[in-house]
């Protein structure tokens, strides 16, 4: 049994994500935040699982802070540790000792749009396909190898608001699957990028729309 401990700041829906797919041979055995207040929190305690609230405010600096959650995590002898919209930046010692074992999720066709606002930031720059990718955690804010990425059309009346939700719903298929992936020991890296064993080559995908006259 694999086990993995979530980290979530706020909502939560890909975490629930990869709990509703009840992947074979991987036990949910912690879901952590920094923020006491996480919708996320509350829906994995309801489902039984144990969680922990460690509040960045209380210590003093991103080191520190990040010292002590990876104590707590490793109190839970994680395979692996998935970020869910884990809202804060990692601290290299916290990467580095995890490397390898952290995964998270991006709102963008990396390595376009890292950062914040990815969505305000693709429609603005007038993309006509924008995504989510999930990673391998490296020290660079989401640079990591990339293990499975979803592409969404951007349509000409789409706000920050629509083109969210329609790369969410992406979001929640290619996480879990990455996790599964990851729980079958099918993922390796080689030369810094992802090499997944046996997967099945995907249907020809949605590609951009035509020009119109
Ligand atoms: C997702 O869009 C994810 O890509 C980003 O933060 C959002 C988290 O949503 N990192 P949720 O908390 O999983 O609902």
């Amino acid at each position: 049994m694999k086990r993995i401990v979530i980290l979530v700041s706020g909502r939560g829906s890909n975490m629930e994500a990869i709990l509703r797919a009840r992947i074979p041979g991987a036990a949910i055995v912690a879901v952590l935040s920094n923020r006491p207040d996480a919708a996320g929190l509350a829906t994995a305690h309801a489902q039984g699982i144990a969680t922990l609230a460690l509040d960045h405010r209380d210590f003093a600096d991103r080191e520190v802070f990040d010292a002590a959650l990876a104590e707590r995590i490793e109190g839970f002898t994680p395979d692996l540790v998935v970020l869910a919209g884990y809202m804060r930046i990692l601290s290299d010692a916290f990467v580095r000792r995890f490397e390898g074992r952290l995964l998270n999720i991006h709102p963008s066709l990396l390595p376009a749009f890292p950062g914040l606002h990815t969505h305000r930031r693709a429609i603005e720059a007038g993309a006509r396909v924008a995504g989510s990718s999930v990673h391998f955690v490296t020290p660079e804010l989401d640079v990591g190898p990339i293990v499975i990425q979803a592409v969404v059309p951007v349509l000409p009346d789409d706000d920050e608001a629509s083109l969210a939700a329609r790369v969410l719903e992406q979001e929640h298929r290619i996480y879990p699957q990455a996790v599964r992936w990851f729980v079958e020991g099918r993922l390796t890296l080689v030369e810094g990028r992802v090499r997944v064993r046996d997967a099945t080559v995907p249907a020809a995908g949605w590609t951009s729309p035509p020009l119109e006259d």
